[in-house]
């Protein structure tokens, strides 16, 4: 169509998760567990729910674009104001990065099969989009650094990384800004902050405080929020000064704002989420490889599961969902022959493992199912 540009033109949407009720329905299920999002399987946080319902007589006000919760977050991050945004959703603020900071001959440079929201994003802007390959399912930033050229402006690094649960250590970043030019911007999306941050090696990008990085963080996993649609990000204050000329007048909405505020305060919530992801992954982990699969060790709320091929990815996925488990397929990240699958609670997780049981016996057995033997 000629009032769209190639790159929109050929630019595939992101595609969210199959949603419970869409596979209870379709497969005639009472019980489906949804482990496809990264999202919290504990709920929403109990002070956050508590906060909105305090105050929904206030829905016909608009909102203050975020500024109650960037005095919060500067408070607790000893900072000022001026280095804080919130937005709707830590997508939300990348999107106005794309926005603020790309001209047309502008490059961004990140691993291959990175974040699909960040990749659907930068695409859409058209500019010239690198990758450099994973080394053992790691950011290996020195290729990065080494591919940076004079076109690069940005640089998306997510540590830990979706899809693959890996982190960068303090080590590996430390060597790695020392090749970065100053007019290169780095995101830093923080996404799961909360589940690595207690490893020694893990750099909390906080403690840089460099005038190019921004980190990105949100309320959507570990405070179970991901519905209300509230993230934030810090940066030195030129950059989140020229990022609130694009961000929307009023996002984030006035309850996804109170909700964060109050799901700051909700440490009792993050223990316990910490400590069913911790089972949960130990217990994931160590069953699917004990039934043969390759699981690679991760640091998030979810693990990524190579398989032999795309099929056999494809018929794992689909013989999950037929038992109410939705796991995600990574063909739209770029790597067809895995699948995510996110900690749930230890009903779902043995859900899950049950499904994947049958499933590997029926391999053994000699059943015609194109399975999946460790690599
Ligand atoms: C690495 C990463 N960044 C950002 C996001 C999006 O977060 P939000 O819900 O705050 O937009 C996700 C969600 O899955 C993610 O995995």
């Amino acid at each position: 169509m000629a009032l769209v540009p190639p790159y929109i033109e050929n630019l595939r949407p992101y595609e969210p998760g199959r949603s419970i009720e869409d596979v209870r329905r379709t497969y005639g299920l009472t019980r489906v567990a949804k482990l496809a999002s990264n999202e919290n399987p504990l709920g929403p946080s109990p002070l956050a729910v508590a906060a909105i319902a305090r105050n929904l007589g206030g829905l016909n006000y608009y909102p203050n674009g975020g500024l109650d919760l960037r005095v919060r977050l500067a408070r607790e991050f000893h900072l000022k104001v001026q280095n804080v945004i919130a937005g709707s959703g830590s997508d939300s603020i990348m999107s106005g990065i794309i926005r603020a900071f790309l001209c047309d001959d502008d490059e961004v440079l990140t691993t291959e099969a990175a974040f699909i929201g960040f990749q659907v994003l930068a695409r859409s802007r058209g500019v010239a989009y690198r990758t450099v390959p994973y080394r053992d399912w790691h950011y290996d930033l020195e290729a990065i650094a080494g591919a940076i050229t004079e076109n690069t402006k940005i640089i998306y690094l997510a540590n830990p990384n979706n899809p693959t649960g890996t982190i960068f250590s303090k080590d590996e970043f430390d060597e790695f800004y020392r090749y970065v030019p100053q007019r290169v911007l780095i995101i830093l999306d923080e996404a799961y902050f909360e589940y690595a941050k207690d490893r020694p090696r893990y750099p909390d990008s906080m403690h840089y405080r460099y005038d190019n990085v921004i980190t990105l963080r949100t309320f959507s996993k570990i405070y179970g929020l991901a519905g209300l649609r509230i993230g934030y990000g810090f940066a030195h204050e030129e950059l989140i000064a020229n990022l609130l000329k694009v961000k929307l007048p009023f996002e984030p909405s006035g309850l996804a704002q109170i909700a964060g505020i109050a799901a700051l305060d909700d440490r009792e919530f993050v223990e316990k989420a910490l400590e069913l992801n911790a089972r949960g992954l130990r217990t994931i982990g160590k069953s699917l490889r004990e039934m043969g699969f390759e699981v690679i060790p991760s640091e998030a709320n979810f693990v990524m599961v190579p398989l032999d091929s795309a099929e056999a990815a494809k018929s794992l996925t689909e013989e999950l969902l037929r038992k109410g488990v939705i796991v995600r397929p990574l063909g739209a990240f770029g790597l067809p022959h895995c699948v995510r699958i996110s900690t749930g609670t230890d009903e779902e997780n043995r859900m899950l493992l049950d499904a994947c049981r049958e499933f590997g016996v029926g391999a053994e057995c000699g059943a015609p199912l194109p399975v999946v033997a460790a690599r």
